[in-house]
C-alpha cells in the first residue's frame, strides 16, 4: 500500500462504529466494568492495549496511534500532549543517572534546554556533536553513552545528518538512536528504514497542518517499545480526544498537502536564491546545498520550512522591521507546518559548531515556512517587503 492510501484508510473500522467513516471521539475518564470477572480481566491488560482507563486511551486515540505508527513504519506509537514532550519523555525513558547522551548541535532549542537543565540535574551528561559528524560519532561514544539523539534536518540551520552511518556506529556500541523527524513528517523520511529506534513527531506541525492543535507522537521499534511504554504509563501521558480528532483529520490529507508545501517551498527558495538582498538560501532540496546529496539519498521529499540569509547590509533591526512589519501574507510566529506562511529572524544557539559554519554566508538568518497560498502572491508580498527594506 502506498502512503496516500495508507493515510486515508489506516485506523478506520466503520462497521465497528455504526458504519461511520471516522473513528468515534470518546470523552472518557472512568471506564466501567460490568462484572467482577470483567474487571479482573481488564486489570490484566497492559495500559494502552485496550480501553481500560481514560488516561491510557480510547478507540479514537488508538486509531490515531495506529495511523502514525503505520506511516512512520514503526511498531507502536504513543501520544503525548506536545511535540516537546515527545522529545523529552523518550530521553527520560532510555537514560538513567550516570548515563551519557550525544545530542546534535542543531537540535530544537527547547530540547537543548531540557538536556542542559533537567537531565543535567538528574546526573545525565550531554555532549553536543556536529550534525555533519556521520560515522565519526564513534569517537564520542563512551561506555556510559546510552542515547544518540538526531534531528534531520535541524529546524533552524537545516543540516542533513547521515542517519544510517550514525545509527550503524551507535548500534555497534549498544546505543538507542532517537530522531526528531518532524521536518520531513512520516511521509518524507522513513526513520526505521534508516536505523532509527525511536522517532518523534511534533504532530502540532504538518500532521495537524492547520495551526490549531498541539500534540506529540513517539514511535518505536518492537525492541525499544517496552521502555517507552513503561515511561509513558508511569508518567500518565496521553493525547486529548478532541485534539486527536483534529490531528486525525489533518493526517488524512497529509499526502495531498505535503507535496504542495514542497512545491511552494521550492518556488520560493529558487526566487529567493536569485535576489540581491539574499546572501544564501538554506534548503537541502536545492541543488548546490551542502546537504543536497544526503537529502536525495535518504528523503522522499521536502517540507516547506527552510532558511535564507540576508546580505549583512540588510541585517539591522530597522531593516527587519521594514521587511516584516508590512507583510500581508506571512505571519511572525514560531511553530510551523500549518496551511499559512510564516517568516521570522532567528539566531541559532550552538555549543560546538558555530553558525554560520565555515563556507556559509554571514548575515541575519531568516526562517520561512511556506504555506499553501498561491506562490505568485507570496512572491509579490516578499518583493514589496524587500523594496521597503532597500529604502532604509
Ligand atoms: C523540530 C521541532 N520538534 C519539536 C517541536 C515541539 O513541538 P510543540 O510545539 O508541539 O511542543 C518543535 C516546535 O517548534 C520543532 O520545531
Amino acid at each position: 500500500m502506498k502512503d496516500a492510501t495508507r493515510a486515508t484508510h489506516v485506523g478506520r473500522r466503520p462497521f465497528e462504529n455504526h458504519g461511520a467513516v471516522n473513528p468515534p471521539v470518546y470523552h472518557a475518564s472512568t471506564i466501567l466494568s460490568p462484572t467482577v470477572a470483567a474487571m479482573r480481566a481488564n486489570e490484566k491488560i497492559e495500559p494502552g492495549d485496550a480501553t481500560t482507563y481514560g488516561v491510557h486511551g480510547t478507540p479514537g486515540t488508538f486509531a490515531f496511534e495506529e495511523s502514525v505508527a503505520a506511516l512512520e513504519g514503526g511498531f507502536r506509537t504513543r501520544l503525548c500532549s506536545t511535540g516537546l514532550i515527545a522529545c523529552t519523555v523518550p530521553l527520560l525513558c532510555y537514560l538513567s543517572t550516570g548515563d551519557h547522551l550525544l545530542l546534535v548541535d542543531s537540535v530544537y532549542g527547547p530540547t537543548r534546554r531540557f538536556c542542559d537543565g533537567l537531565l543535567k540535574r538528574m546526573g545525565i551528561e550531554t555532549t553536543y556533536y556536529d550534525p555533519l559528524i556521520g560515522g565519526a560519532i564513534r569517537d564520542l561514544i563512551r561506555p556510559e553513552t546510552k542515547v544518540v539523539f538526531t534531528e534531520s534536518p535541524g529546524s533552524l540551520t537545516f543540516e542533513v545528518q547521515d542517519i544510517p552511518a550514525i545509527a550503524e556506529e551507535a548500534h555497534r556500541f549498544g546505543c538507542i538512536v532517537m530522531m526528531d523527524n518532524t521536518w520531513a513528517s512520516p511521509l518524507y523520511f522513513k526513520p526505521f528504514e534508516h536505523g532509527v529506534d525511536v522517532s518523534i513527531q511534533a504532530v502540532t506541525k504538518y500532521i495537524g497542518g492547520h495551526s490549531d492543535l498541539v500534540m506529540g507522537a513517539v514511535t518505536t521499534t518492537g525492541a525499544a517499545y517496552p521502555a517507552l511504554r513503561e515511561g509513558w504509563k508511569q508518567m500518565g501521558l496521553n493525547g486529548s480526544p478532541d485534539d486527536v480528532f483534529l490531528a486525525m483529520r489533518g493526517l488524512r490529507s497529509l499526502a495531498v498537502r505535503l507535496p504542495q508545501h514542497w512545491r511552494n517551498g521550492l518556488v520560493l527558495a529558487e526566487w529567493l536564491a536569485g535576489r540581491a538582498e539574499v546572501a544564501e538560501v538554506v534548503h537541502p532540496a536545492l541543488p548546490g546545498d551542502p546537504g543536497h546529496s544526503l537529502w536525495q539519498r535518504d528523503f522522499l521529499g521536502a517540507s516547506s520550512l527552510f532558511g535564507f540569509v540576508l546580505e549583512p547590509a540588510f541585517s539591522s533591526e530597522a531593516h527587519l522591521s521594514a521587511l516584516l512589519d508590512g507583510l500581508e501574507l506571512y505571519g511572525m510566529g514560531a511553530s510551523w507546518g500549518g496551511y499559512e506562511s510564516l517568516l521570522i529572524p532567528r539566531n541559532p544557539p550552538r555549543s560546538v559548531v558555530r553558525w554560520p559554519r565555515p563556507g556559509r554566508a554571514e548575515g541575519q538568518l531568516m526562517r520561512i515556512h511556506v504555506g499553501l497560498e498561491d506562490t505568485d502572491d507570496l512572491i509579490a508580498d516578499l518583493d514589496a517587503g524587500f523594496a521597503r527594506m532597500r529604502r532604509i
